[in-house]
């Protein structure tokens, strides 16, 4: 949740603000806010409620000059969305602005004492406690900033990445960062530049400037003087060494590329980037799986008990696909876990577990704490994260990353499809190892994962018109979806979609579970969505339609390429070609995204940024 930008060099900084904060805008977007210097050393915060764009039309008449600013935009948690909630929060001197990512959960103990002390607080918001609580330990202990910095962060209990402007030295931004993720671009590096530095909560709003970055860990402070000096010190001010990296995302990622919406343009993406997340991974020519991950670990694994898989939303329903090939491919029992449950119960971790957390943005908090959970208690974690470099990764003993390339639209399409095929990959990688397929079945699954990709542009080209007939379902009020098997977390995934961007009630059941309630629900107002390829448990799921047909309820079904049978039954059909059931779900769920996205855009929704949702939750 929310993002935050920083610059200090010689340029302006506005325009690398306020492109940094609609590259992060998919962090939260309730209100936007920054703050800059100008050259009279006058310290100015200007704040909008509403997306970023609202903030760039309330400073059009201000002054925005400057060469060193910070910059926020906001997913509320303490105080509603207003401009006086809104980051950046003034000290009560106004001479230090401060902007936050995160929560701090002593706030207000720390604000009782604070207002002991006589400071005054204009917001609910638990960042303004913390620009309080650093101006009085600079005045209460006559210190410098940066050491004012770690001794309020040494009182503070939560997590944070903040940036910090000081009006009295325009020369320097501090930063520091625990639990919330906070990168520092270096530039300015070559012969003749000028040295300049970029902060962001994610990569996006530096890499049009710089590849050259450092990933804050957690408890570290970082000061970025203009002279291109800078300095990373723990809580303890112990000198830390700094990790230069390179970053591996080009800006291309990061644009439309000429579609309306990231969404739309992230399902197109697929089959290309299950391409790259397949890559080297798969020996075409041996048909074989190498999974360095795994490889180095084996012995993990071999001796596994169970494996316990941890996510939360789309990524937890990826999990529940990755069971069922893990159980079928390498005979080990697998639990999937939602974190947010399973962080706050007791649960009995055996030291061979093993625990792989699934992520798209690899800052989940409640997954962040399920690993640390389960890592206390001797489990051993294997990482499946997209962001490179991000907190479940680094806190991952192993793991694989699914290398969709950035994700962007805040509903989770191609990160879903790199995770499944990514699980696929380790099921098939530790069947190998432990032998629990034929060497046959083995190289036939290895295969067809490898068609994958073919199969899913396949689908794409040939389910043309969904834009069209999503019209028809603007004023549904509610939607069920079904499946069997592995095309059961596939109806999960499918309702989610469609819940998150449209804002339309639906549910995803085991289609068997119909006749035991929500079967009572079916009449001739209630579109079925039904995922029914010619595998596996087919002559069943054709008895589930008819259950609901004959209740008049609206079949949509998604049929194996030339099945007849079910598109007579059907209101309207999608078609995948055929593949082994286990891979089913990368080719049901494609359309079931276009689905979702066609009738949200019918409804005039924002797609990118449904209401209330954020990208990554980095708090509970
Ligand atoms: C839904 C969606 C969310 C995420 C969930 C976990 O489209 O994107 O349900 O899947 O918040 O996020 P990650 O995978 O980043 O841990």
């Amino acid at each position: 949740m929310c993002g935050i930008v920083g610059y200090i060099g010689s340029k302006e900084a506005y325009e690398i603000l306020i492109k940094g904060l609609h590259r992060l805008e998919y962090r939260g977007y309730d209100s936007a806010g920054i703050a800059l210097i100008n050259g009279n050393r006058e310290l100015s915060v200007y704040k909008a409620k509403g997306k970023v764009s609202a903030l760039e039309d309330s400073v059009a008449e201000k002054d925005t000059t400057g060469t060193i600013g910070i910059a926020h935009t906001r997913w509320a948690t303490h105080g509603e969305p207003n401009v006086v909630n809104a980051h950046p929060h003034y000290s009560q001197s106004k001479t230090l602005a401060l902007v936050h990512n995160g929560i701090i959960e002593n706030y207000k103990t720390l604000r009782e004492v604070l207002v002991k002390h006589g400071y005054k607080f204009d917001s609910e918001t638990d960042t303004e406690v913390l620009v309080e609580l650093i101006e009085y330990m600079k005045e209460s202990h006559g210190c410098d900033l940066v050491r004012a910095v770690h001794l309020a962060l040494k009182n503070v209990v939560g997590a944070y990445a903040i940036a910090i402007l000081d009006k009295n030295n325009p020369n320097r931004i501090i930063a520091a960062r625990k639990g919330s993720p906070l990168i520092v671009g270096i530039g300015g590096t070559k012969e003749g530049e000028t040295p300049e530095f970029f902060l962001g909560s994610d990569a996006t709003p530096i890499i049009e400037y710089t590849d050259q970055v450092v990933y804050l860990k957690d408890e570290e402070i970082v000061v970025l003087n203009r002279d291109g000096s800078y300095e990373i010190t723990n809580l303890n001010n112990v000198q830390q060494t700094p990790q230069l990296q390179t970053l591996q995302v080009s800006l291309d990622q990061l644009e439309k590329g000429g579609y309306p919406h990231f969404m739309l343009k992230e399902i197109h993406e697929q089959p290309k980037a299950l391409r790259t997340c397949i890559g080297s991974r798969i020996n075409k020519r041996q048909k074989d799986v190498i999974l360095s991950g795994i490889i180095d670990h084996k012995d993990k694994f071999l001796k596994a008990r169970r494996i316990i898989i941890c996510a939360c939303g789309t990524s937890w329903h990826a999990a529940l696909i990755g069971k069922y090939f893990i159980e079928e491919a390498a005979h080990i029992p697998v639990e999937v876990e939602y974190a947010s449950e399973f962080r706050y119960r007791n649960p009995v971790i055996f030291p061979d577990d093993v625990m792989i957390a699934v992520s798209q943005s690899g800052e989940t908090a409640d997954t962040l704490a399920a690993i640390k959970l389960a890592k206390e208690k001797g489990a051993f974690i294997y990482g499946v994260c997209n962001v490179i470099g991000s907190s479940i990764a680094r806190e991952a003993e192993s793991g694989t990353y699914i290398h969709v390339g950035p994700e962007i639209g805040v509903a989770s399409t191609k990160a879903f499809t790199g995770q499944v095929t990514t699980l696929s990959l380790i099921g098939l990688a530790i069947a190998k190892e432990k032998k629990t397929l034929s060497d046959e079945i083995y190289t036939m699954l290895v295969d067809e994962l490898n068609n994958i990709p073919e199969k899913m542009q396949w689908t794409l080209d040939n389910n043309k018109g969904i834009d069209n007939f999503a019209q028809m379902f603007t004023y549904c009020k509610n939607f069920i979806y079904l499946g069997r098997g592995y095309n059961y977390p596939v109806a999960l995934e499918g309702a989610l979609k469609l819940k998150e961007i449209s804002y339309i009630h639906a549910e995803g059941y085991p289609a068997a579970e119909m006749k035991h309630g929500p079967i009572a629900l079916v009449d001739e107002e209630m579109p079925v969505v039904v995922i029914a390829p010619k595998r596996g448990m087919y002559d069943k799921v054709v008895s589930n339609i008819q259950e609901i047909k004959s209740r008049k309820g609206k079949i949509i079904s998604v049929v194996t390429e030339g099945d007849e049978t079910v598109r007579v039954l059907s209101d309207y059909c999608f078609v995948i070609p055929d593949t082994r059931d286990c891979f089913v779900p990368l080719l049901a769920v494609l359309p079931l995204q276009l689905l979702s996205y066609y009738v949200a855009v019918a409804k005039g929704r924002n797609v990118d940024q449904p209401r209330n949702l954020a990208k990554s939750v980095t708090v509970e």
